[in-house]
C-alpha cells in the first residue's frame, strides 16, 4: 500500500554531554568546573530525527542503541517527541555517547565513546526499500558507522533509487581527517544531494579554497549544499553556486547545527515543495533558532515563517 512520502533518517544516536566553559586545557590528574552543561540525545540521526519530528514532518528512523537503560532512555525522548522508533535496533553493547568540552569563543573538543556503532548495520533494507515514493532517506555519520562501507551504503541508495527514494548524504568529519576518498564517491555517485559542511567539502574533495571546493562538488553530485556556519550556507548545482547568508549570532554551542539545517532544508525542499535557495533560507535560519534556544529545543514551522517575516 502506498501512503504518504516521509522522512527516514539512518545514521548515529547517542547522548551528548557537555560542559562549558573551560577556559585552559586541564593538568592531567586536575577538575575543571563548567557552569553550563548539555544533556540531551543526540549524534546526527538523533538531532535529525528530532528537528525535523518538530517541524511536522513523519519521521522514521533507521538507527540503533546499545541494550542498557542509556539506550532505554534515548528511545523514549524521541518517541515522545513524536519520532517513529519502531526500526530502532538494541544491540548488545553499551549506547555510544559524545562528551564535549567547549572552550571560550566556541571553540569545541569531543571525547566520544564508540558503544554500539561498530555493530550497527544500514538498517532494515526492506522497511526502508517499501517507503512511498518521493520519501527521502538520509544517511548521516557514514565515517562513524564501519558496517555502512564497502559498498553497503552505495548499495542500499541504489535500491532507493530504483523505486523513486530520494537519496541525501551527510558524512561528518571523519575521526582523525582519515578517509577513503575512492570509496566516498562510489557512495557519492548514488547521491542525489550532498550535505557537508564547509571543511568537510574542502576535506572530500581536497581543495585548497571553498570556492574550488564548491566547483569540485558540481561535478560529483545533481547538487549539494555546504554549510558554513555564521555564513549561511551555499547551493552548488549544475554548475550554479549561490551563497544563501544567515544572520550571525553567538551561540552558546553549536553541537548538532548542521543537523538542524539538514532536517529544516529537507522539510522545506520535498515537504512544502519549494525551490533549493527559498528552502536552504528556511533551513539556515531554523538552525539559527535551534542554537539560539537554550535548553536545545527545535523550531515549529510557524517559528520559522515569523523570524524570517521579521527579517524581510
Ligand atoms: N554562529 C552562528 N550564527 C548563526 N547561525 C549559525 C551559526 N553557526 C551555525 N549556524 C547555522 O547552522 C547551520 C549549520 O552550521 P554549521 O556550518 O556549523 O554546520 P556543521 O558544521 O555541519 O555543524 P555540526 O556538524 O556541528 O552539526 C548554518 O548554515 C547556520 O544556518
Ligand atoms: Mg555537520
Amino acid at each position: 500500500m502506498m501512503g504518504l512520502a516521509r522522512l527516514l533518517v539512518l545514521g548515529n544516536l547517542n547522548l551528548d554531554l557537555g560542559v562549558g566553559d573551560i577556559p585552559a586545557w586541564p593538568t592531567p590528574g586536575t577538575e575543571s568546573l563548567g557552569h553550563w552543561s548539555i544533556f540531551r540525545t543526540g549524534g546526527s540521526a538523533g538531532n535529525t530525527a528530532l528537528a525535523a519530528a518538530s517541524l511536522g514532518v513523519p519521521v522514521e528512523l533507521h538507527a540503533a542503541v546499545g541494550d542498557d537503560p542509556l539506550g532505554g532512555w534515548i528511545l523514549r525522548s524521541l518517541s515522545e517527541a513524536g519520532v517513529d522508533c519502531t526500526a530502532v535496533r538494541r544491540l548488545p553493547a553499551p549506547t555510544a555517547f559524545s562528551f564535549s568540552v567547549t572552550h571560550p569563543g566556541g571553540e569545541r573538543t569531543f571525547f566520544s565513546s564508540a558503544g554500539h556503532l561498530p555493530f550497527q548495520g544500514v538498517g532494515d533494507e526492506e522497511r526502508i526499500l517499501e517507503a512511498p515514493s518521493g520519501s527521502v532517506v538520509i544517511a548521516c555519520g557514514y565515517h562513524l558507522l564501519p558496517r555502512w562501507r564497502a559498498g553497503a551504503l552505495q548499495r542500499l541508495f541504489s535500491g532507493c533509487r530504483e523505486r523513486g527514494l530520494v537519496t541525501v548524504l551527510d558524512t561528518g568529519w571523519p575521526p582523525g581527517g582519515q578517509f577513503d576518498r575512492q570509496e566516498l564517491q562510489q557512495v557519492l555517485q548514488e547521491t542525489d544531494l550532498f550535505l557537508p559542511n564547509a571543511d568537510e567539502a574542502k576535506l572530500v574533495t581536497g581543495a585548497p579554497t571553498l570556492e574550488h571546493a564548491l566547483r569540485g562538488l558540481d561535478a560529483w553530485v545533481p547538487a549539494a549544499v555546504v554549510k558554513d556556519g555564521p555564513h549561511g550556507a551555499w547551493v552548488v548545482e549544475r554548475g550554479r553556486l549561490v551563497h544563501v547568508p544567515v544572520e550571525p549570532s553567538e551561540p552558546r554551542e553549536t553541537v548538532g547545527a548542521g543537523d538542524a539545517f539538514n532536517a529544516a532544508f529537507l522539510y522545506a525542499r520535498f515537504f512544502r515543495g519549494l525551490d533549493l535557495e527559498p528552502a536552504v533560507a528556511f533551513g539556515v535560519e531554523a538552525a539559527r533558532l535551534a542554537l539560539l534556544s537554550d535548553p536545545r529545543r527545535y523550531p515549529a514551522t510557524d517559528e520559522v515563517v515569523r523570524a524570517m517575516g521579521r527579517r524581510a
